[in-house]
Order: structure tokens, then sequence, then C-alpha cells
């Protein structure tokens, strides 16, 4: 596996499988990989001729500078599991690489950008945007892989692929949970055991809100009963919104971490 630092390497490294009329695929991460990032590198594996990960923490997409400090970073770990993925290309630049100084070009996905996660984070979809228009310019990929666990993020991406009429396939991939419901995440390692049981409510809320609404009720009630019995959660927003096909989407407060999760009401 080779490891790119800058743009200039990774144009370089892809210049000729791209001459050669190869399938490029590209899977953004934040790093932190876990079970989930590993599907959709397995995904791009089976579907590509060369497979380019990238590595970067987005400041531009934290909204509290401390949550930007404690996101984890293991660059090695992550490269080993890069490595046993079949990853062709490793793309890790500095953060004055993307983002050096007098930077100011932004990428705003407007109305879709403000609401749920958006509303909680504000500028996070800006800056996901951006840096996703940009890793895509600078790799030129035939596919990019996202997960559906971020259904809102896959949503954003899509449409500044369409308007800004990007030549690439948007590539989403379903969540991967462990066997208890939970879905994989990088915050997931932030929870106390206590904490991880509380959590469990989020996947249950979501199955009783599908299962609601198969039965011609309302999903939205039905997985707030579930959140709203455990004591040790608050509950940020339960809504159906529409990214691509109606999609009963949470957001929860275990202690100081925050936990999203969604699943489709119609596949
Ligand atoms: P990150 O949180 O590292 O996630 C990278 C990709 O892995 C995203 O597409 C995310 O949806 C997917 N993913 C995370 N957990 C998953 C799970 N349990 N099952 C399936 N896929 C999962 O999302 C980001 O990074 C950033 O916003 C990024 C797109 C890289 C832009 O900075």
């Amino acid at each position: 596996m080779k490891v790119g630092r800058t743009v200039t390497e990774v144009r370089e490294h892809l210049r000729e499988p791209r001459g050669r009329g190869e399938r490029i695929g590209l899977v953004p991460t934040m790093g932190a990989l876990h079970a989930g990032h590993r599907s959709l590198l397995d995904a791009a594996r089976a579907e590509c001729d060369v497979v380019v990960m990238s590595l970067f923490v987005n400041p531009s997409q934290f909204d509290a500078a401390d949550d930007l400090a404690r996101y984890p970073r293991d660059e090695s770990a992550d490269a080993a599991m890069a490595s046993d993925a079949g990853v062709d290309l490793l793309f890790a630049p500095a953060a004055a690489e993307l983002f050096p100084p007098g930077f100011d070009t932004w990428v705003d996905p407007g109305a879709l950008g403000e609401v749920l996660e958006g509303a909680a984070r504000p500028g996070h979809f800006r800056g996901v945007a951006t840096v996703c228009a940009k890793l895509f310019s600078i790799v030129g990929p035939d596919a990019a892989y996202f997960g559906e666990k971020d259904a809102q993020q896959v949503a954003v991406i899509r449409q500044v692929v369409r308007d800004l009429d990007l030549p690439l396939e948007i590539v989403a991939m379903p969540t991967i949970r462990e066997p208890s419901g939970l879905a994989l995440s990088s915050r997931n390692r932030f929870l106390s055991a206590d904490e991880r049981a509380v959590a469990l409510a989020l996947p249950r809320a979501l199955d009783a809100g599908v299962g609601a609404h198969h039965r011609g009720a309302d999903a939205v009630a039905a997985a707030r009963t579930v959140l709203d019995a455990e004591p040790g959660l608050s509950v940020d927003y339960v809504e159906v919104a529409e990214f691509g096909a109606p999609t009963l989407v949470a957001a929860i407060r275990v202690g100081a971490t925050r936990l999203i999760d969604n699943a489709r009401l119609v596949r």
C-alpha cells in the first residue's frame, strides 16, 4: 500500500491507472477504523481496480474545538486495516495540505445542511461537503463509498454531486451493527459499560418505529416511547426525513456522547 501525503503525490500515483481506464474507488474516512469502514473498503475493493482511502480528521466539520481534540487518532492501526483490506493508496494529508492559510472557498449544501445534524452542529455539513468536494477533485474517483449510518451525510453528498455536476457515482452501503443492534461508531469507545447498555435503546427505538410504520401506526411516536422509557439518555431528535426514501432518523445523548442512527421505513 502506497501512502500519499500531498495532492501532487496522489495525482501522480493515479495518472497511469487513470490513463489505462481503470476504475478508481474512493473511501473517505476520518480514521479510527472499524468494521463499518471495512465494509466500504470491501465494496470498493470488489468493484474497483484501484482503491484509495482518505484518512483526514477534517477540522472544518467539527463545531466544538474539544470534540476535534478528543477525536480518536491512530494512523498506524488504520494503515494496517487499510492495507489488510487491499487499499492501494492511503491519502493521509496534514490539515494544512487541504486547508492552507488563506483557504476560503466553501461548498454550502443549503437547507439540507441546516436541519437535524446540521441544526445540532452548525457548519458541520458545509465542512463535510467542502472536504468531500476537494477529495473528489484530488482523487477523481469513478465511485465514492459512504455509509447509510450517516444518512443525512449521504443525502448531502448526493446533492453536491448533482448540483456541481461531479462525474462520479455515490455508493451507499448498509449500516454495520454489533450483535446487540448498536451501530458501529468511532464514538462508541467513549461509552462506559452502563452507558452502552442505555445506548441500546436507540436501535430498539428504530426497530419499534419501523414495526409501527408497517402496522400503519406512527413511527416517530413508537420510537419516542422506547427512548422516553430510558432515563439514562436525552433525545435530540426523532423524525422522519426524506433521504432518498422515508427514513426514521434519531439522535440521542448518553452522558457526554452523542449518537445517531436511522432506519429506512421503505426499502
Ligand atoms: P467517518 O466517521 O470516519 O466515516 C467514514 C465512512 O464510514 C462514512 O461514510 C460513514 O457513514 C461510514 N460508517 C461509519 N460507521 C458505519 C457503520 N456502522 N456502518 C457502515 N458505514 C459506516 O463520515 C465521515 O468519516 C466524514 O464525515 C467524511 C465523510 C470522511 C468527511 O470528512
